[in-house]
This record gives C-alpha cells, structure tokens and sequence, in this order.
C-alpha cells in the first residue's frame, strides 16, 4: 500500500510507520545529531506478527524520516524489544576507525526453541553498527545473555552506563519482576539482583523495564526511577505503565519507603493513567548540554491495539515528552511534559477570555484550531461536587468528553461516544479516571489533540492521560461543560498545530 499521510485517523504530529505494524518504541538514542527511534514492526501486515526493528530518525523530535528496516527474524528468532547505546569509550571493541559503535541489546524471540525441545523462547542477543545505524550485524558470541532455562518471560533489556561503578547495567523484565545484569563490555553480563515481586501492580506480565537517576526539582537530590510496563494491569484496563523512585547502588535497586507503600496501598503508581501509553522508554545517549529525560511511547494499549480501525498501516507514538521528578505533599512523583520542539508546530494562537461555565457554552474555533491543535485552559478548582470539561463532537453525533470531577477528586476522559464503529469489546466501556495529585486552587489543562488522539498533561504534567479515540470524521466543535454547580475558567490558549508530513 502507497500511504498517503492524509487517511482518515492518520496522525498528523505523531509518529505512525507508512504502512502496517507497529507497537513498542526500541532502541532510542541519540548519536551525532539524530533522534533514533527503532519500533516494533511487522512490515508484511497490520498485524502482530513476526517481529521486525523498524527505524526512523529526526534532527528535532518533531519530523521523521523513515529508514529500511534494521533487524528482521532470522535463525535466532524473531526481534523483539531492547535498547541500544552508543559505546563511547568501545569498551565492547566493535567500533572501527575511532567510531563508536552502536550496540543494540534486544531479545531473540524463537518459538522453535520450544517445539525443538528447548526450554524457553527468550534470550539477549547483541547487534552493532559501525555507520551511525544505516546496517547491522549480529555479533558472532550470541547470546550475550542466554536463558537460564526457567524464564518463560525473560526480554526487552534497557542498557546504560553506569558511571559509579564503571559498568554497564541492564534491566530486564522477567515475568512478575525486572533484573539487573551488570558487564563491562556489553558482551559479558553478569546478575546483579532482583526487584518487585509483591511490589506495585501485578495484574499482568512485566515487560520494558527502564531504570535511569533525575536530578529532583525542588531539592536538587537525585534518585533513581524505574519504568515497569504492565500487561494487563493498568488502572483503565489492559496494558499501561507504572514507575517506582528509590535508588540504585549499581548493584540493588531500593525502592523509596513512602513511594513504595503508597504504589501498594493504590495498586500501582502510574506515569498515564489513560489507556494509551504503552511500554514507554527513554532515550540514551543525549549530549551532556541536554540534561532531560526524554521518552515516547507506543499510543495504544494491548487489550484493542490489533483491531484499532486504521489502514494502511497500524499504531502511532505519543509525541516525545521530557520527565521531570519532583519531591511533593504525596512524596517522589513524576511528571510529563511534551517536549518543547513541539511548539515549533504552533500557528497563530487563539486566547479565550475569562468567563463562568454552567451549563454547555460551545466555542466559536475553527475545526483546525481543535482536532490538530495544542491548548492550555486555566480554571479555577469549583467547590464542591461540580464536573467541568471540554466537549468535542462532531455533526453526527459522535462526542469526546474530558475534564475533573469535583465529585472524586480526579480527571476523566470519556470516549463511550467518540468511535463512529464499533471494532473492540473492551474499547469504551467505561469512563477512565485518574486521581489529581496537584493541590492548588488553580486547574490548568493542557491538552495535544490529534486526529485519533488525544494527551491530557493537567497540573503541569502531574496528571497524565494519553486515549485514542476513531469517530468517523474530525471532531469540529467544542464547548465548554459545567455540571453540578459553574466553574470559572480564567483564561485560554489554543494553538493550531502544523502537521510534519511532506504536503
Ligand atoms: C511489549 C512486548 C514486549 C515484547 C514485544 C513483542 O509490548 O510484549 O515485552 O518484547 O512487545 O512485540
């Protein structure tokens, strides 16, 4: 199939392949100007199916280019999720004319392994690059980490440098808990230690470990935050993904006393509570100017992500978001932000003037301004059991709804209407909710509205929600909703945002 770019639900400033499948994003890095995003991909189909490395690049986070496949099945089995990192230092010898490699660490997936009598299907293989990630080649040792033959679930390794111990580390999740392997050249690993069983949400198998230190806003110390994806388990339903603080030694990660017994006591600490946020990662390698966190993540979730209404090709990324740790009332929580190169997509802005809400009150925007746009509207927290939000619709009747209720104290997305078809069961049975952590008076919604997306940052990322959503045609009205008593809205931004495919 030709992609057109222009298909009904095709994102317009999120990551999509052309054609067929994706799901999770692998492989992130940053070498010599370019963003590498690698991805889980079948390029024969839009189905899950024998697992490929798909790979794009960008200069700015924001445009793509999309580069032939990097890793296809072959007698290892199939590619699945990992890591790579740049060898600065060649500690692993695979660079060539003072060049450091790339090293890719991903799992070899091989379900022959068990027909063949083997125990299980998984193990660590290592690949590298000599030119910047245009070709690979296996390394000749594979495995690097072979399976100790009782792992069923033993994948998506996430390697970086570990300064203080002058090794390497890798997370690894095995099942109901993630590893850490230690090597001093990427090829040898060695076990470290285990963490999180009985610890956090367990609904489901644990996959795409990420383990990294921030630096904490207001205190300046530095803990150490694990990504733990869950599949099923998430608050919402299905796939999502949860994160502990605590620190790491180099060899143990300890989880943060309080952190650890609120995530036990809520069933889980989550970095989106919405449905669509999947097997989020970070990327390596960023030049030391650039002190963020930056991750993206797989904009679906496993419960309908094979039957989602899209073709030519299927699965879109969340635009990139830059992570910040914070030390709150609540204690060590994170926060999202979509990175800052996305504001270069911005057109000429709308503002809306301070107003009450009781009732509906529709907007007078032009439909560019809502279903491709990037808005930030400043309420005043009513008192009481009010609901307020922001509805979208469109001339059949289809309709998305999002905002706070009063009533529970947390944020709703409410995608029940928004699907001209139904495709999936488990799409839009419920209203999805997540508990606001922000305590001031003031609610401040900033929300990246897409064709088929929508990312909710309320209180400045403290609150995240990341739906999808596939009404028949764009959304191209909106109003402003207040239930249950009014509810000030102080002000409005609203930006068109440009789109980044090639007209
Ligand atoms: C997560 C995951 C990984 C696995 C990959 C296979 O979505 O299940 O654990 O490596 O997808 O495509």
């Amino acid at each position: 199939p030709s992609p057109t770019y222009a298909e009904n639900h095709r994102p317009q400033f999120h990551f999509s392949p052309p054609a067929y499948w994706m799901n999770d994003p692998n492989g992130l890095v940053w070498f010599d100007g370019e963003y590498h995003l690698f991805y889980q991909h079948n390029p024969h189909s839009a189905v899950w199916g024998p697992m490929h490395w798909g790979h794009a690049v960008s200069r700015d986070l924001v445009h793509w280019q999309t580069l032939p496949v990097a890793f296809a099945p072959d007698e290892d089995g199939e590619a699945w999720s990992g890591s790579i990192v740049v060898d600065q230092t060649n500690s692993s010898g695979l660079g060539r004319d003072g060049v450091p490699p790339m090293v890719a660490l991903y799992t070899a997936h091989n379900r022959a392994f068990k027909a063949a009598g083997q125990a299980q299907p998984e193990h660590q293989n290592l690949a590298y690059s000599q030119d910047h990630g245009r070709t690979w080649r296996k390394y000749a040792g594979n495995p690097v980490l072979p399976n100790p033959g009782d792992q069923k679930n033993f994948r998506d390794p996430k390697v970086a440098w570990h300064a203080p111990s002058h090794r390497w580390v890798m997370a690894l999740a095995e099942g109901d808990h993630t590893a850490f392997y230690n090597s001093p050249d990427l090829k040898n690993w060695h076990y470290l230690s285990t963490f999180g069983q009985g610890m956090g949400a367990h609904g489901g198998v644990w996959e795409c470990p990420d383990l990294f230190p921030l630096t904490v806003r207001e205190s300046g110390e530095t803990r150490w935050v694990l990504l733990q994806s869950l599949n099923a388990g998430a608050p919402n339903g299905g796939s999502g993904t949860q994160y502990f603080v605590g620190d790491f030694d180099g060899t143990r990660f300890t989880p943060d006393p309080r952190f650890a017994a609120d995530s036990q006591r809520q069933g889980g600490i989550w970095l989106d509570w919405g449905r669509d946020n999947y097997a989020v990662v970070s990327w390596s390698g960023l030049p030391a100017t650039d002190g963020r966190r930056l991750t993206i993540g797989w904009m679906a979730n496993w419960q309908d992500a094979r039957k989602v209404p899209t073709a030519p090709w299927r699965g879109a990324m969340t635009v990139p978001r830059t992570l910040e740790l914070h030390r709150l009332a609540a204690g060590y929580r994170l926060s999202a932000a979509p990175v800052r190169e996305l504001e270069t997509l911005r057109g000429t802005p709308r503002t809306l003037p301070a107003r009450t809400i009781d009732g509906t009150q529709a907007l007078d925007l032009a439909p560019a301004t809502l279903s491709q746009s990037d808005m930030t509207l400043r309420f005043d927290q009513p008192a009481g059991a009010v609901r307020f939000g922001l509805l979208f619709s469109n001339a059949r009747g289809e309709a998305l709804r999002l905002g706070y209720d009063g009533t529970t104290g947390s944020y709703f997305t409410d995608r029940r209407q928004a699907t001209g078809q139904k495709f999936s069961d488990t799409f839009a049975t419920g209203i999805h909710t997540a508990p606001r952590t922000a305590t001031g008076p003031h609610i401040t919604l900033r929300l990246l509205m897409d064709a088929a997306s929508l990312e909710l940052f309320a209180d400045d990322g403290q609150t995240v929600m990341t739906e999808t959503f596939f009404p028949s045609a764009r959304f191209d009205r909106v109003a402003l909703f207040s239930e249950g008593g009014s509810t000030r809205l102080n002000g409005a931004t609203l930006y068109p945002l440009h789109g980044i495919w090639p007209a």
